[in-house]
């Protein structure tokens, strides 16, 4: 027996190009506004440091597809990325910093993808436990090709653009350590043509939703979102689940994992507020109208400035959509380069360039574009 074809020492490190600009990836599949549970989660995070980077931020509606693909999920999905993107400005985003773009419009990301999928097993992809919770969520019996794929696609997506830094949550971190691991083995096996990008991780704890079900979701229909009204917003904060036990203002209540205090401490800018509200609360000194109510405020303050930003960019038509299509293109420059790159080092050009000097020999065919003839 000879070697197997993936062999676990393939991803000891061999010294990688030199890295370029610092450059960052990351995004969203997407499925529609965004919410508070994504301004927590992510997107404080990606204001945060966007401008120390070149900064890439991926709509991907190829991920999208593995686990919703019905026509109508499809046609869908364009407004749902021209909605993420302005509540990603509105939010706080710098265009200047940013490369917004559609992944199904850069289709070399598609082929790379395929290159790659050489570099990886079946079972490292299985051990995965994301995957198959996004497959169950899904409703999914049986796990999807395309499904078992996500990562070496998350890979294509990352090393297509040279990401040298990646910040995602915890359910993306071992997707990213499939792209770490997929660049090593490329470049021990290939040549050196990609700098193995870091996680950054974003480890901030998951925001409840307003049901205080763990996650704060569309799906689950529990979400505040960054463009909800001022009196949607009262109405969702009053409909919100606090401590159970809690039957009248005269009781005492628990206030750690009460998603309403979660909320105040997340949102509220008037920290001796909170303070004050938690201890007549622990009490049994306050009513859950009043600390509602302070909430209400407190969201509404947070999310005032964003909603007059997304309201200023929504009346600048076609500005979002401009984004999109000018950071797709630079995108697409990008891929094609690299894409040029990894199959000029696995070979893959030679034979073709080989029989076009035989066949040209001949006299039947011409050079290839741009060059001229014999
Ligand atoms: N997997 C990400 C999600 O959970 C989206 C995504 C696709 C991504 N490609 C990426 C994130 C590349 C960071 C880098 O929706």
């Amino acid at each position: 027996m000879t070697a197997s074809a993936i062999a676990s020492n393939d991803i000891t490190p061999v010294p990688g190009p030199l890295p370029g600009p610092p450059r960052m990836l990351t995004g969203d599949r997407p499925t529609g506004r965004l919410h508070l549970g994504h301004y927590a989660g992510s997107l404080a995070n990606r204001i945060r440091l966007h401008r120390r980077y070149e900064s890439f931020f991926i709509v991907a509606d190829l991920h999208m597809l593995t686990t919703k693909n019905s026509p109508e999920d499809i046609a869908a999905a364009g407004r749902h990325a021209a909605d993420m993107v302005l509540d990603s400005l509105a939010a706080g985003l710098d265009p200047a910093h940013s490369v917004f773009y559609l992944q199904s419009a850069v289709p070399e990301v598609a082929e790379l993808s395929l290159l790659l999928s050489s570099l990886v097993t079946v079972p490292r992809l299985q051990r995965i436990p994301s995957l198959k919770e996004m497959g169950q969520h899904a409703g999914q019996r049986e796990m999807p090709l395309a499904l078992l794929g996500y990562p070496v696609l998350q890979a294509a997506d990352i090393l297509a653009v040279r990401a040298t830094a990646v910040p995602v949550g915890r359910d993306n971190a071992a997707h990213v350590e499939v792209a770490r691991e997929i660049a090593r083995r490329f470049n021990r096996r290939y040549g050196a043509v990609f700098t193995v990008p870091a996680l950054v991780p974003a480890d901030v704890p998951v925001l409840p939703g307003t049901d205080g079900r763990a996650k704060m979701s569309k799906s689950l229909g529990n979400a505040i979102y960054l463009s909800d009204p001022p009196g949607e917003v009262a109405a969702k904060v009053r409909r919100m689940y606090t401590d159970p036990a809690r039957t009248t203002a005269g009781v005492p209540g628990t206030v750690e994992g009460n998603p309403v205090f979660v909320y105040h401490d997340a949102f509220n800018d008037r920290p001796a507020e909170v303070a004050e509200l938690k201890e007549r609360y622990r009490a049994g000194k306050v009513g859950d109208a009043e600390v509602k109510e302070k909430l209400t405020g407190a969201l509404n303050r947070f999310l005032g400035p964003i909603r007059e930003r997304r309201a200023a960019l929504a009346a600048d038509q076609g500005l979002v959509e401009e984004l999109i299509v000018t950071g797709t293109e630079r995108t697409r420059r990008e891929a094609k380069r690299t894409l040029a790159d990894v199959r000029a080092a696995m070979g893959l050009t030679a034979a073709l360039a080989g029989f076009r000097r035989a066949a040209r020999a001949r006299g039947a065919v011409p050079g290839p574009p741009g060059q001229a003839g014999p």
